[in-house]
């Protein structure tokens, strides 16, 4: 039995998505329960030639025997939840919990303009308005939507009721952890604590019952929107490197940074990280792509994750050497 909480690192985008899914797989979690703020996520999975867009559901929806879950402390539009329900073929295995928040039309209207949109760079996805108006206790929940009540769980009581019967359960982070609104790059940060704990208390479970938190690095750093990203390359430069990227809700264009120790040892220290899983190692080292053995890599790619390990006194475990959720050096066993 173990309880693994997935978060990341820097400011989303980390590639969470990927290996969530893999370990979804891997690892035959029970649940599969997602925190974080709301559709404002975004996550892209391939799995052999099909790839997925995922928003609301949590990204570990590829196992058909896990039942996919969202916490009490994630805000939802059920019209992203409905489609991705039907789009990804998981009714009957996905449920939300009767405290999620509901994020309405006047949401999204209010988060496509001013200062959110213009100062902050928001994803328009109505989740800071929500969170607003839940934080002013005149947000409505889930229980209050009776087209909605086919899909009520408790979630809290679920997880810890498959922990106590000894099954798997995958907790999925979203956005990334100096996105977050206590710990991260104020203001230009997203509505909510993103950390671990945050993610914890957003699905329902206590400090203890965790096993491991896994924080996900990519090989470079990526930021959407506005706010600070130390020594930052210019958009050629970054297209040059292969590491311009485009967002998955937004399809705004990503800014590029070099991997920065400095965040990724205060982002262990804030999440209480056991494990750290670096992706997209085929974007630095393009002959990695595809390995699934630490062995294959080239010593470069060696010493980058070795290098990781020492400066941040933390094993890596989980490497991505591709987009499909099968490119993944798995060093746990
Ligand atoms: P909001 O959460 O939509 O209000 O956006 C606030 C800031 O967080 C903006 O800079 C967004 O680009 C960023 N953000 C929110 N969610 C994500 C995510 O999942 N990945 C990357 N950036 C995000
Ligand atoms: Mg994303």
């Amino acid at each position: 039995m173990t309880s693994t909480v997935v978060v990341g690192g820097f400011f989303g985008d980390e590639g969470k998505g990927k290996i969530i899914s893999y370990l979804s797989i891997k690892d035959n979690p029970k649940i599969i329960v997602r925190g974080g703020a709301g559709p404002n996520a975004g996550h892209t999975i391939k799995d052999g030639d099909k790839v997925y867009k995922v928003r609301m559901l949590p990204s570990g929806f590829l196992n058909p025997n896990a039942k996919v879950m969202i916490g009490p402390g994630v805000v939802v539009n059920p019209d992203v939840l409905q489609k991705e329900i039907e789009d990804f073929n998981t009714s009957g295995r996905s449920f939300i919990d009767k405290n999620c928040g509901i994020i309405e039309k006047t949401h999204l209207e209010r988060d496509s303009k001013g200062e959110l949109k213009e100062k902050i760079g928001s994803t328009g996805s109505g989740t800071g308005p929500a969170n607003a108006d839940r934080a002013m206790r005149v947000l409505k929940l889930a229980k209050d939507f009776g087209s909605l009540s086919s899909l009520i769980t408790d979630v809290p009581q679920e997880i810890n009721s498959a922990l106590e019967a000894k099954e798997n359960v995958l907790i999925e982070g979203t956005q990334g952890t100096f996105l977050s609104l206590w710990h991260g790059t104020y203001p230009f940060v997203t509505s909510k604590d993103v950390t671990a704990s945050g993610i914890c208390a957003d699905v329902g479970i206590g400090p203890t019952k965790v096993d491991e938190v896994i924080v996900v690095f990519k090989s470079y750093v990526t930021r959407v929107g506005t706010g600070p990203l130390d020594k930052e390359l210019s958009l050629e430069e970054a297209e040059k490197k292969g590491w311009s990227e485009f967002g998955t809700v937004t399809g705004r264009q990503r800014r590029a940074a070099y991997f920065d120790f400095d965040l990724a040892r205060r982002a262990i220290m804030l999440n209480g990280a056991t494990q750290i899983s670096i992706t997209k190692l085929d974007v630095l080292f393009n002959d990695c792509a595809g390995k699934t053995s630490f062995d294959e890599l080239s010593n470069d790619a060696k010493s980058f994750i070795e290098n990781i390990e020492r400066e941040l006194n933390t094993p890596v475990t989980i490497i991505g050497t591709g987009p499909s959720i099968n490119d993944v050096i798995d060093r746990r066993i």
